[in-house]
């Protein structure tokens, strides 16, 4: 599903700078999701997280009672005046009031029939919810053995931290940090998060908006900035081939895999034939 700042059109690039070897992958701001469901699953533990308390219950719901999620959702109009009801409760702070599955449904309406899922405005597209449903039902069997946590991501990554784990970050960009009103994310955070991973002992990976203000931040010892750039799809219709640019900031080599791939194909290309 769309989301503010969903990774669709980046997930190719950040699955291929994966490190070849860890045995706890750990996506720490999870949004969407459009990492984790973009990975195939491996053998090691799955950890999923945001700190958004409804997109986590919502994601619970799928993975454990997605049948109940399917009925509640089969009921909802996509109509402007239940919309901002549901909105108007969600600004007012009352979703937890609801039982989850009914809680899940709301959050999934917002999410689904706002505008550029900002959640607060009417989209006025057509869709239905029963499109939906085979989707959900995938979803729900890739999160089977996934850990699902509505943790800060501090915590959340001194919880996680050994040296087997890989921390996938894709914090709220820099100066985007209102869209998230939610989980109230700050200048501060930055920081903080930065702090948080130097001192970790895992791998990590983050994703952010490429600035001078990033930039000088992550500038330390020991760490790896790439600039990446990605067709801005926002902005196609004013101005053709106009790119966003953005870094990938890493504690190891990125070019890992890709050097594994190579070296396999090498070594395959003599064996066969033998
Ligand atoms: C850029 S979005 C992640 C998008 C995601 N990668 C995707 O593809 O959809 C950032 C996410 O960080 C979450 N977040 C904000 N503050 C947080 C915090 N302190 N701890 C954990 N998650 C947080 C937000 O709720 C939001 O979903």
């Amino acid at each position: 599903m769309s989301w503010v700042g969903g990774k669709k059109a980046l997930r190719d690039a950040v699955l291929a700078r994966f490190p070849t070897y860890y045995e706890r992958y750990i996506e720490v701001f999870g949004g969407a999701g459009w990492v984790l469901f973009h990975k195939p699953p491996g053998g090691e533990m799955e950890v999923f997280n945001d700190y958004n308390s409804n997109l986590v219950n919502l994601y619970r719901c799928v993975r454990d009672k997605p049948n109940k999620l399917k009925y509640k959702l089969r009921y909802i109009l996509n109509s402007r005046e239940d919309f901002d009801w549901i909105a108007s409760l969600h600004k007012r702070g009352l979703f937890s009031r609801f039982r989850d599955v009914d809680r899940a449904a709301k959050f999934y309406q917002l999410i689904r029939y706002s505008y550029a899922s900002g959640l607060d405005s009417f989209g006025c597209q057509p869709h239905s919810m029963w499109s939906d449903f085979p989707q959900i039902d995938m979803a729900a069997r890739r999160l089977q053995k996934v850990v699902i946590e509505n943790r800060d991501f501090e915590k959340l990554i001194r919880q996680y931290d050994r040296p087997v784990s890989f921390f996938y970050c894709d914090p709220p960009y820099f100066a985007t940090e209102d869209y998230y009103k939610d989980v109230g994310f700050t200048e501060k955070d930055h920081i903080r998060l930065r702090d948080t991973l130097l001192g970790c002992s895992g791998k990590f990976l983050v994703s952010y908006n490429d600035c001078p203000e990033i930039r000088d931040l992550w500038d330390n010892p020991g760490v790896y900035i790439e600039e990446i750039s990605r067709l801005n799809n926002l902005a196609q219709r004013y101005d053709g081939g106009c790119r966003y640019a953005e870094l990938l900031i890493s504690n190891y080599d990125t070019t890992q895999r890709v050097g594994a791939i190579n070296q396999l194909s090498f070594f395959n290309e003599g064996d066969f034939y033998l």
